[in-house]
């Protein structure tokens, strides 16, 4: 079996959740709160065309370079999780592949009618999961605006370090220029913190 079909027919559970990849349905249900303004107050990719993200997310089920996790609890599409591969820095003479591929970015988003139950918490310990467990990267990465308490709470819980604090480094449509956050984690980081 390719590695895609194996993604798309797995799932995970986390707490109260199953997660899976995308289908139609569940990218429909997704697109009922994705615009919401309490899902989009703290994004930089606020409002998204209904059609091209359902198109990129049945793409992502072909690109081993982009995951995407559609959390279920009981019946309702409640949160989601993305999770995107890129090359780590490095010099560029030497094996390229030393850092080819080898590090990914996370995000994740929660309902608003399903927020504060811990639910974002756990999809994002699903992507790190993911990231370390399964596809053997070395390093991930997560942004948010220095104000997301809740999501810098989530990140911090799953061990992630706080590297780069930036001041007034991203630009917030109602509120003028506000300072952002970048968090990290290794893959060595996760195998001590994963059991906590
Ligand atoms: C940010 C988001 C993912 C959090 O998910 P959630 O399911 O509501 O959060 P959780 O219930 O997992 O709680 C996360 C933690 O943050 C804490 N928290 C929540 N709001 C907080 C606030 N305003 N200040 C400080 N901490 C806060 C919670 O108490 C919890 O910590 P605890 O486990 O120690 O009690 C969710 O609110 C969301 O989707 N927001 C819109 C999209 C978004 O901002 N995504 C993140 C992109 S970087």
């Amino acid at each position: 079996m390719h590695e895609e079909d194996h993604f798309r027919k797995r799932s995970w559970r986390a707490g109260p959740l199953t997660l899976t990849a995308p289908d139609p349905e569940s990218i429909d249900s997704v697109l009922r709160w994705r615009n919401d303004p309490a899902v989009t107050e703290w994004l930089i990719q606020t409002i998204v065309d209904p059609a091209a993200l359902k198109r990129e997310w049945l793409d992502s089920l072909d690109n081993p370079l982009h995951h995407v996790l559609i959390a279920r609890h009981s019946e309702d599409v409640v949160a989601t999780g993305t999770l995107w591969i890129y090359d780590g820095q490095g010099q560029i003479h030497g094996d390229r592949n030393a850092y080819r591929n080898c590090e990914a970015g996370i995000d994740y988003l929660v309902d608003p009618r399903h927020q504060s139950r811990g639910f974002g918490g756990q999809v994002a310990r699903v992507m790190l999961q993911l990231a370390f467990d399964e596809l053997g990267l070395r390093r991930v990465s997560a942004g948010c605006f220095a104000d997301n308490r809740a999501s810098r709470r989530i990140l911090e819980k799953l061990g992630m370090r706080l590297e780069e604090y930036s001041i007034q480094a991203s630009w917030h449509a109602d509120r003028g220029w506000l300072d952002g956050c970048s968090y990290a984690i290794l893959a060595e980081e996760w195998s001590s913190h994963r059991s906590d």
